[in-house]
Formats: structure tokens, C-alpha cells, sequence
């Protein structure tokens, strides 16, 4: 196998360096192609640019591998739990008993929002996107946490992530309270992450309440498959943030602001409209297919950028939301349409030839109305999931010492030089 790639323009060549990686993926390493050549790349959408190097998850779209820190995503979603996860990604190892009872001990000591900063979900309208304010949120709660957002010590690491993941949580939970004009909940000691969540979204403070565990176990699924997926949207975003060395709720902030987009993390919302549509409309899933390809619209939910065969979140979520149905006795008529949308796509010759498969949103959204999540919650609840990559991410850049300010070049295509105009002389 070559060890570097050779480009021939203009007459000459230049030799680049090919780079392997540890599952054997290869990357032509151009950063001294403009120095040499002049040349620069052009990428529409970064489909095939590597953006950095990572350590924190493998993905092989072929195959529809997926694996944080080596450990495979089947395996994680059957026997972790989030926390657990999240620290994996974090920190590069499973804890041990004693590191994952200090971790949840961080989780439960730093899961209250500052009191001043209950008097801010005030200011929003109650119509507000979640997705806004869970953003502008953790740049305030970043606020309240000045000293803890680099990394001088490790333990302010550890400091600054446990926080950032507890809060958001409380922060999204009181977000939907708020909006309902409902009294936001203190967190519990006794219970766990997603259990919190829970009690925190739907418990009344004069009641005695406990969350249901099939819905704990199928939401704690949720939020492990979604913990982290390489260079997505958000996490590039959250990278790119992190390059100008901002801090690590800043960052955040901007992962959920590129996470909100129905491409992206809203897909989970615009699968369900689009179930509800069809639902509602009475039409059958054969026309909605047939017109979907007749204006080339998407169908939500299906197609993924680097899954070509299967999406493997996509394959445990839909084992889960019909598990976690039959156990709650939900009958969801959402859920066989969803069914039936899958398998008459599956079938198609559009679909079939374009690579198209229900990827991770196809499914994650019937769990969640069986949570009885409201709709505007869904992409917060990917964003919960998504904070473990995102600070991983974030603390990958931040400590290495070699790492550049990300910034991309571009071809210009405006007009050439030209001569100001006076207002009073224009038409
Ligand atoms: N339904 C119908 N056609 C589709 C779909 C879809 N969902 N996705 C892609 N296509 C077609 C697309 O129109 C194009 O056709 P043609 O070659 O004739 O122009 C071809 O497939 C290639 O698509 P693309 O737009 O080049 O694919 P992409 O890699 O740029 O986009 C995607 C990936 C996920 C944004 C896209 O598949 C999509 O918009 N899917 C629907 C939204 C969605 O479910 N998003 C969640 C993604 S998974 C969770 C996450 O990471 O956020």
C-alpha cells in the first residue's frame, strides 16, 4: 500500500502523505497543498474531508459500524447505562465501580440550576423554541461557572463536564415547565439521570411520584444512542468553537443551535409531523412515497451521509420502541405507519438505488411520544444525548497542543474589483 498520493497540475507533481488511521481508513494529508501547489480543495457539504483526526468514535458507513472509544454500540446499549457512556466518551475508558459512583456523585451534586437563574426562563415567550432556549441557557449557566471552563487541572475537567451534563438536563426539564406554566421541579437525589429527567418534566411537587422504569431504561437507550456519531453538524460546530479556544458551555451552546435544524437533530420532530400528516390525511403510504419522489422531497428520517447499507442506532431503537411498547400496552397507530413507511421505501427502486435507510430519528420519536414527550422537546432530548460527544469533542481540541484555529478556505465566485458609487448616482 502507496504511503502517499501524488497530484499532477500544471505540469508538475507533488507527493502528499497519506495518513492511516487505526481501523485502516486512509486520508490524503494535504495541509501543504496550497504552500506547494497553490490548489486549494473544494468540498460541497465536507463529504469527503477529514476535519481533524479523533480518538472518540468509528463509524464504518459500509458496514454500519459503531463504535465509541472501541466498544460497539450494540454492546453499550445493552448493558450501560448514559452516565456510563458519557464518561467512556469522555474521559476514554468504561469508569470502574469507584470512578462511576464519584461521577454520579458530580451528576447529582451539580444538578440544580443556580436560584437567579430560574428568574431568566421568565424573559421567553411561552411559544419560545425549546431548542432557543436550551441554547441561550447554557451560555448563562457558563456564566454562573466562570472558572471552571478550561482545562488547567483535570479535575476541573471533570468539574466543568459533570456540570455541564447535569444541568443541562434540569435546564431543558424546566424549559417545558415554564412553557406550560407549570412549577419547575427540583431535581431528586435518589434517582438516577434519565429518571430525573422524568420526574423533573412530569412530576407535580405535591405528589408522590415515580418515574416508570421501562420508560427510564427506553429513554436511557435513547440519550446512549445518541451520545456521539464523529463529525456530524453539531460536533463540528462544537469543534469549530472550541478552536477559536472558547469555552466549553459556549461551545455547547452553538452545538445545539447547529443540532436544532430538521436535517439534522429536528428530523426526529419532522418525522413525526410527517406520521402525523399521513395519519391524519387518511392517504395511503403508497401515494405519500409516490409523491415524495415525484418532487424529490425527503422523507424524514431515511438517509444518512455516511450510512449506506444500514444505520445501526436505527436497527436497537426500533427493537426498543416495540419493547417499550408492549410493556407500557401502547398501541400506536404512529408506529405501524412507521412500519409500513419503512418496508414499502425498503422496497422502492428511488430509495434502493440513493442508499436510503431509517436512520436514528426514524424511530426515536414514537419512544418519546410514548414518554409522552412533548413534540418542541424532541431535538432537546437529542441534544441531552448528544453532550457527552460534544464535550468530548470539545476537550479533544482544547488539549491538544498543536491545534489550529479552524478556518476553511473558499473559491470566490462574486463580482471582480469595482468603483464605489455614490447613493445619488445609482439607479
Ligand atoms: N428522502 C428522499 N430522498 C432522499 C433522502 C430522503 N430522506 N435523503 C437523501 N435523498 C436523496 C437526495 O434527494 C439525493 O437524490 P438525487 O441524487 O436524485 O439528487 C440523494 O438521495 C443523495 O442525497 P443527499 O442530499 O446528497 O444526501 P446528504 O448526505 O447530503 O444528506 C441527510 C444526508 C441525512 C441530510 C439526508 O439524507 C436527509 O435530508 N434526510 C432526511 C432528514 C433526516 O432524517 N435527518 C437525520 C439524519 S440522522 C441523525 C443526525 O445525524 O442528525
Amino acid at each position: 500500500m502507496s504511503d502517499k498520493a501524488t497530484l499532477t497540475y500544471g505540469g508538475k507533481s507533488y507527493d502528499f502523505p497519506v495518513v492511516v488511521g487505526t481501523e485502516h481508513e486512509r486520508a490524503v494529508d494535504i495541509s501543504k497543498l496550497r504552500a506547494e501547489s497553490g490548489l486549494i480543495t473544494l468540498d460541497d457539504g465536507y463529504a469527503n474531508t477529514g476535519s481533524c483526526a479523533s480518538s472518540i468514535t468509528f463509524i464504518d458507513g459500509e458496514q454500519g459500524i459503531l463504535r465509541y472509544r472501541g466498544y460497539p454500540i450494540e454492546e453499550l446499549a445493552q448493558h450501560s447505562t448514559f452516565p456510563e457512556t458519557a464518561y467512556l466518551l469522555m474521559f476514554g475508558e468504561l469508569p470502574n465501580a469507584t470512578q462511576l459512583m464519584e461521577f454520579r456523585g458530580l451528576l447529582t451534586e451539580h444538578q440544580f440550576i443556580h436560584e437567579n437563574m430560574r428568574h431568566h426562563f421568565e424573559g421567553f415567550p411561552s411559544d419560545a423554541p425549546p431548542m432557543a432556549i436550551l441554547s441561550a441557557m447554557i451560555n448563562a449557566a457558563g456564566c454562573f461557572e466562570p472558572a471552571l471552563v478550561e482545562l488547567e487541572r483535570s479535575d476541573h475537567f471533570m468539574q466543568s463536564a459533570a456540570r455541564l451534563l447535569s444541568k443541562v438536563r434540569t435546564i431543558a426539564a424546566a424549559s417545558y415547565r415554564k412553557s406550560m406554566g407549570l412549577p419547575i421541579n427540583y431535581p431528586r437525589y435518589d434517582l438516577s439521570y434519565t429518571a430525573n429527567f422524568l420526574y423533573l418534566m412530569f412530576c407535580m411537587p405535591n405528589m408522590p411520584c415515580e418515574p416508570e422504569p421501562e420508560l427510564v431504561r427506553a429513554l436511557d437507550v435513547v440519550f446512549i444512542l445518541h451520545a456521539d456519531h464523529e463529525q456530524n453538524c453539531s460536533t463540528s460546530t462544537v469543534r469549530m468553537v472550541a478552536s477559536s479556544q472558547a469555552g466549553m458551555f459556549a461551545s455547547a451552546a452553538a452545538g445545539v443551535c447547529a443540532l436544532w435544524g430538521p436535517l439534522h437533530g429536528g428530523a426526529n420532530m419532522a418525522v413525526v409531523e410527517m406520521l402525523e400528516q399521513i395519519h391524519q390525511s387518511g392517504e395511503s403510504v403508497e401515494s405519500f412515497v409516490s409523491r415524495v419522489k415525484s418532487a424529490h422531497a425527503k422523507l424524514m428520517g431515511f438517509g444518512h451521509r455516511v450510512y449506506k447499507n444500514f444505520d445501526p442506532r436505527a436497527k436497537i431503537i426500533k427493537r426498543a420502541c416495540d419493547q417499550v411498547l408492549a410493556k407500557l400496552g401502547v398501541r400506536d397507530p404512529l408506529l405501524e405507519l412507521a412500519l409500513r413507511l419503512e418496508e414499502v421505501a425498503l422496497r422502492d427502486e428511488y430509495f434502493i438505488e440513493r442508499k436510503l435507510y431509517p436512520n436514528v430519528d426514524f424511530y426515536s420519536g414514537i419512544i418519546m411520544r410514548a414518554a409522552k414527550i412533548p413534540l418542541g422537546m424532541f431535538p432537546v432530548l437529542f441534544a441531552i444525548g448528544r453532550m457527552p460527544g460534544w464535550i468530548a469533542n470539545w476537550r479533544e481540541v482544547r488539549s491538544n497542543a498543536k491545534a489550529r484555529i479552524y478556518r476553511p478556505r473558499q473559491v470566490y465566485t462574486g463580482p471582480t474589483q469595482r468603483t464605489y458609487v455614490p447613493l445619488a448616482e445609482r439607479k
